[in-house]
């Protein structure tokens, strides 16, 4: 009988996860573990044919040179800027991702991050748990309306689109910037209209960032850029930290030259600046755009059927790099 694939699922799962995963690998899990430190992940790789991982795992030449029977990576999370694409097709590495799955999710989230920040929830929920609120004022805590105001969508893919979908029951006018322009029929459908970036945020009473983090996007989002925004606009980023400059932005936040900010991503996240911390017109919340029960389950097991057809000789649905899937045939042969 030939021996079933050896796998590591590197974060905390759900069982229907764990489930699948035994039906058809070895698993070692790391079920009430906390995140394994580079060092120990390189130690529990070894071995293994396969890594199903969380998108705070970093998966680099190192590591997998490490653990050298590795011949598939499953991220469940639809950014992959964590794995090292070009060392994974080095090595005929098949890398997957779980795209499609936790765009409404997100979308939500994103959302609540636009109605949280212009509104000014975080503030609102303190300031009444500090048992501060008296009597009624007619000033108390003014925000920013949402409805009838420009969404500004940076990254028209997937999650861009469900949250223009959504700005829609806002009668909020949508203007969007991606590097290519989408169809023409999705542009009518939704109502948005491309435009330049800088145009965008000088146009856009909300910014809402839904690109994928790339070098060429890292501090996209700049003191240059951020001065273009108006006094009484919002920035919600929901796709990754480094798009934004942080200290930029806290300097553009506390001496209000933006009204305020929601963010799900931080530059070194888990670990926060500071400053972000000091500030009241930021509404932070660490990094649960697709937490949801259903969700998460969905990405868990789509990460696990990728690496069921990658260890099974065939093509992932979600293949990141078809680049390896040669030198990954070299390697079966
Ligand atoms: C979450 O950030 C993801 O990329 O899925």
């Amino acid at each position: 009988m030939s021996q079933r694939p050896r796998i590591l699922i590197t974060c905390d799962t759900f069982t229907e996860v764990i489930d699948f995963a035994r039906e058809h690998f070895e698993v070692v899990d790391s079920q009430g573990r906390a995140q394994s430190a580079a060092a120990e992940l390189r130690e529990r790789l070894h071995g293994m044919d396969g890594v199903l991982v969380a998108g705070t795992d970093r998966i680099d030449a190192a590591l997998l040179d490490a653990a050298p029977a590795v011949r598939a990576v499953a991220i469940a999370a639809v950014g992959y800027n964590s794995i090292d694409i070009a060392a994974c097709n080095a090595r005929g590495v098949l890398a997957t991702n779980t795209p499609g799955i936790l765009d409404d999710t997100t979308a939500d989230l994103g959302f609540a991050l636009i109605l949280a920040a212009s509104r000014r929830l975080g503030e609102g929920e303190r300031y009444l748990r500090a048992n501060r609120w008296k009597r009624w004022e007619n000033d108390l805590l003014l925000g920013q309306d949402v409805h009838h105001r420009t969404l500004g969508i940076v990254g028209m893919g997937r999650i861009g689109q469900a949250l223009a979908r959504r700005a829609g029951g806002f009668d909020m006018p949508v203007v969007y910037h991606n590097r290519n322009r989408v169809d023409s029929a999705i542009e009518d459908r939704l109502g948005a209209r491309w435009l330049p970036l800088d145009e965008l945020f000088a146009t856009a009473d909300v910014v809402c960032l839904c690109l994928p983090y790339s070098q060429a996007a890292h501090h996209l989002v700049d003191a240059a850029l951020l001065a273009r925004m108006k006094p009484t606009a919002v920035l919600v980023n929901i796709a990754r930290g480094g798009i934004v400059d942080e200290n930029a932005l806290i300097e553009a936040l506390r001496e209000r030259r933006i009204a305020a900010a929601g963010l799900d991503v931080y530059e070194g996240e888990p670990a926060l600046n500071p400053g972000l911390l000091e500030l009241d017109n930021a509404v932070l919340v660490p990094h649960i755009g697709s937490a949801t029960r259903e969700t998460r389950i969905a990405m868990g097991l789509c990460a696990a059927r990728n690496l069921k057809a990658a260890l099974e000789g065939g093509v992932p649905p979600n293949l990141i790099n078809p680049e390896a899937l040669a030198q990954a045939g070299t390697r079966r042969a």
